[in-house]
Order: C-alpha cells, then structure tokens, then sequence
C-alpha cells in the first residue's frame, strides 16, 4: 500500500504551505460513491455537516457549476441548495467564503470529514474566528491568508497538505474526545494497525463571477503500516515525528500517542526519541 501524500516529508510546524496546482489536479476524486457516505450523515447530523448563510446562493450556484465542469456532469439536482448538491457528488468537502462585513467568512459549509469541527463552529466565522485555536495564527498567518484570499485569481488554484496521527480510520470525527478516550487500549504492538496517518488536502480558487472563495477539503487516512513498506517515507515519518515543533506537537495533541509511535519506529528499525536531546 502506497501513501498518497506525504507532507510530513516537507513539514514539521504549522505553515501556511499553498502552492498551486493544475487545474486538471483540482479534485482528486476515486471514490464510487460519495453520496453513500455523506447521505446519511446529513440526515442523521444535519447540524453538524451543512449549513448555508442567508444571500450565499449565487456563489453556491457558481461553485457548484464549477464542480459540475470539472467532473463533466450535465446538471446537478435541483431540489437540495447548490454546494449541498455539488459536494454529495465529490469526495471533498466543500467550504464557500464571502468577502462580508471588511472580512472574510464562510458562508456555505457541506463537511463529511470534519478533523474535530462542526459547521455550526465555522459557519458565519471569518478567517480569523475559526483559526482562534491555532497556536500562533492571527501573529504568523493571518495577514498573509487575508491578502491571498483578497488577491486569488480565478486562474490560480492552490493547494495545501498537512498532517496529524489519530487512532481512527473513521473520516467523520467533529469530536476528537471519543477517538481519544480509547488510545490506553491500544497496545504498543498494535500501533501499526491502530494508528492512522490523517493527511488533510485543502484546495482554494476564486469563484470568478461572484468573486467568493471555494475551499475544499479531502482527508486521506492510511494505517502507519503502510509506512513499513516504504523505508524512505518512514524515515521521513521518523524525522518529523522527533523535528515536530513543540506548539505543533500539542496542538495536535501528539504526545498521546508518543510511547505507540516509538514502538513502532522501534519495531521497524527506526530508533526513536522525541525531545530528548
Ligand atoms: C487557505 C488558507 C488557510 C490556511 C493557510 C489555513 C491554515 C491552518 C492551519 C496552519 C491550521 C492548523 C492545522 C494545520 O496545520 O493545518 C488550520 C486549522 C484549521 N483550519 Fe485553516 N487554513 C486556511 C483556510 C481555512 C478555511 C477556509 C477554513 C474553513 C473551514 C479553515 C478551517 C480550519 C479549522 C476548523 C481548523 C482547526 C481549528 C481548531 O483547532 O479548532 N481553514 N488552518
């Protein structure tokens, strides 16, 4: 089993990481049926994966147009509202900012695989609300983020990546406390298949007509195994794991899964050690 991405080989902190990408490369699809999957969340936490601010129609329409360009569909359904529509046809998730008020905010949100957030916790929230957590965010990143979204061109798309450990194949997660609450279970010889490599792809681009944002969302989970067969993308692991700053470390509250991790590093030939020095 090989990884798709692999951005622990470029990035041990937080960093704003966008870059662009063709635009034939914009949605990574490969997935049969999206719609099985995000149905029935939608029907059984409305609240937590949908939601869609009063006058984001047009721009919903026209991100929904472009998602129906891009996979080459003739028309999608009427009846739900238009990025609910588009994203039960797409992997991704699907996130619409408008320039509102001086700032900007998301004004339509359809999640399926929400890392520890809720559509009600971003829906209206600018940039600056949602990211109120991130260690370090509104000194180092913020700005920056405000003037590339200000300054997208409709021809731009650009890319991200980051990466985290969880002990949780699932891809709906909006409450990490759950997953959490089962890590003293696990035994170190079993880190291997209990522990997943969660790798988030992000997208952004300008809706040109509109000029309202589209960010997308495609979260990748890959048991550490799938490192064991791959000796250079485990040493890579290795190395982020022990160079990981340490704001980043707690943000994504790895030292929980410290003592697994070094057991599968030493299990794999790997020696390990994490802020020792
Ligand atoms: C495109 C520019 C953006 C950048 C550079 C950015 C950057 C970041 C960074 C550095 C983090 C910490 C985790 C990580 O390393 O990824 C983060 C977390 C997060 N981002 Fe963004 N982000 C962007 C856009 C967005 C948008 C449009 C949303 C809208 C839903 C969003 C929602 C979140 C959420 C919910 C978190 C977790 C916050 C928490 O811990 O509660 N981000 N972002």
């Amino acid at each position: 089993m090989t990884l798709r991405h692999a951005p622990f080989e470029e990035s041990w902190d937080f960093s704003i990481g966008l870059k662009p990408i063709a635009p034939d490369a914009w949605l990574e699809g490969g997935e049969n049926d999206p719609a099985g999957r995000k149905a029935p969340l939608l029907r059984d936490h409305p609240q937590v994966v949908w939601g869609e601010a009063e006058g984001s129609r047009p721009a919903q329409a026209e991100a929904a147009a472009l998602v129906e360009a891009a996979l080459g569909l003739q028309g999608l359904a009427a009846e739900p509202p238009p990025l609910l529509a588009a994203a039960l046809r797409v992997s991704d998730d699907l996130v619409l900012l408008e320039r509102r008020d001086g700032v900007w905010r998301v004004t339509a949100v359809s999640l399926s695989a929400p890392t520890f957030f809720a559509a009600t916790d971003v829906l209206g929230r600018s940039l600056a609300e949602i990211h109120g957590p991130v260690t370090g965010f509104s000194e180092r990143f913020l700005a920056r983020v405000e003037r590339i979204f200000d300054s997208l061109r409709p021809d731009l798309i650009l890319q991200r990546r980051n990466w985290s450990v969880v002990n949780s194949p699932e891809p709906f997660t909006p409450d990490p406390a759950p997953m959490r609450a089962k890590i003293p279970q696990i035994a170190p010889e079993a880190a291997a298949e209990a522990l997943f490599l969660r790798v988030e792809r992000q997208t952004l681009r300008r809706l040109p007509q509109t000029g309202a944002a589209l960010f997308t969302i495609r979260v990748w989970l890959d048991p550490l195994s799938a490192l064991a067969a791959d000796p250079p993308r485990l040493a890579a692991f290795a190395r982020a794991w022990r160079a990981a700053a340490a704001d980043f470390r707690a943000y994504k509250r790895l030292p929980l899964y410290d003592e697994l991790v070094a057991s599968f590093l030493r299990a794999h030939g790997e020696s390990h050690s994490v802020n020792a020095g």
